[in-house]
């Protein structure tokens, strides 16, 4: 310890940066190497032009105000637009009053952090679930308890065992968080039933839900059920966030909090103290965006986008993996979950030995679980190579699974 670790807040010291991380970020580096292991959205999507357009008249035509400090909640405005789009692209019928704009999703989740945990509290999550969200909670001293995922996202059978099983030893539940389209790192949609379960559980045992859905705006598969679980919500207990990172650009950082009208306040005290508001500019670029159709239109170019590479790597899974391999075929977002049902086999160990040796990288699966299981795991991500490089990616992967353990 040097002596500057002393400054340090307990928060601050319980954050260990991840030797996974460490090994994933030489990769960049390395041309010979295939990666399938980060999950960012493919540049090559990025409406430049129509954003450049948008940008500039905002400055030109609003910048006394698109410059300036604003409210904290996010611009009425802005607001009044997330209202309209998440009526028209997702069904779920909210007030701009009850709309937050945050600083990408990852503020709402550290925002619901900071204003429902206490040490000790329970969140209920799926087991896989969202590294950095289970970061945010763990950050609050949040106790996690994951609930087992088949191809069909959570096992809400299990939720309900599990949840009456806490409630009946005294426990505080706070808030089940799920990612029920296209989850990450899963790749699971939940069916309609499942989230009917999920919602029925809530309202018996008084538990609010965290919905996160960034994916849900593009799917590959039309005939597939995408509705959000706010749109069961009848006892308005469901945060319902989601973002423009994956329909738009991630470095724009706008997100949205559909809040419970009772928690909206909160919500709002909070986030003053975290950045006063989200970057005023970009939430005038957002609902432009919004407003003229860009994200409507976008969003339906990055369906067969995306839908190429999906394709590509599942097709090239079922063509080079072998019998032992539990694999998830995803409906949308980014990413393929592998479990690899060989004695011994280590994703996190064999790291490495993928990267020199098979010339691949995925990310080790394991931290994005609760219990310290699904060290056979592994996550792959197929937003950013081109298809033919993903077909080769999968056959490294599946030399790496037959040779090694
Ligand atoms: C499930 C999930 N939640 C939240 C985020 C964070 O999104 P944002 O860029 O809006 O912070 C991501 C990003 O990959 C995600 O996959």
């Amino acid at each position: 310890m040097t002596a500057y670790d002393n400054f340090f807040s307990s928060i601050a010291k319980s954050i260990k940066a991840s030797e996974i991380r460490e090994i994933l970020a030489i990769i960049r580096e390395r041309k010979d190497v295939i990666s399938l292991a980060g999950g960012i959205p493919d540049p090559k999507t990025f409406p430049r032009e129509e954003l450049a357009e948008i940008a500039k008249r905002m400055i030109i035509e609003y910048g006394d105000q698109a410059l300036q400090y604003s409210e904290t909640k996010g611009i009425l405005e802005v607001r009044e637009m997330l209202s309209h789009f998440l009526l028209e692209s997702r069904g779920i019928s909210i007030d701009a009053e009850n709309i937050i704009v945050t600083t990408g999703s990852q503020q709402a989740l550290d925002l619901v952090a900071r204003t429902l945990l206490d040490p000790g509290d329970i969140v209920i999550t799926e087991n896989p679930s969202y590294l950095a969200s289970l970061g945010a909670f763990k950050i609050r001293g949040a106790q996690l308890v994951g609930i087992k995922i088949d191809k069909h996202g959570m096992r809400t059978d299990l939720l309900e065992e599990t949840v009456k099983k806490l409630v009946s030893e005294g426990k505080k539940i706070k808030f089940i968080y799920t990612i029920p389209v296209s989850q990450n790192p899963a790749g699971t949609t939940m069916p309609p039933d499942r989230k009917k379960h999920l919602i029925e559980i809530a309202n018996k045992y008084n538990l609010l839900v965290v919905e996160d859905d960034p994916y849900s705006y593009f799917v590959y598969d039309e005939t597939v059920d995408v509705s959000p679980i706010k749109a069961y919500d009848s006892e308005d207990r469901v945060l319902y966030m989601s973002t423009v990172s994956k329909i738009l650009a991630p470095g724009l950082r706008i997100g949205w909090i559909a809040s419970p009208e009772k928690l909206t306040r909160k919500l709002e005290l909070v986030k003053q103290y975290m950045d006063l508001h989200s970057p005023t500019l970009n939430q005038f670029i957002v609902a432009e965006a919004i407003r003229s159709g860009l994200v409507t239109r976008h969003a339906h170019k990055l369906s067969p986008f995306y839908k190429r590479k999906r394709d590509a790597m599942i097709k090239a899974i079922k063509e080079y993996f072998p019998e032992n391999v539990w694999y998830t075929e995803p409906v949308g977002g980014f990413f393929v979950f592998v479990y690899v049902n060989k004695e011994g086999f280590d994703t996190g160990r064999l790291l490495r030995k993928a990267i020199d040796k098979y010339k691949v990288a995925y990310v080790p699966g394991q931290s994005f679980h609760t219990d310290g299981s699904g060290a056979n795991s592994m996550r792959l991500s197929f937003s950013y190579p081109p298809p033919e490089i993903i077909e080769e990616g999968i056959r490294r992967i599946a030399e790496l699974i037959k040779n090694e353990n």
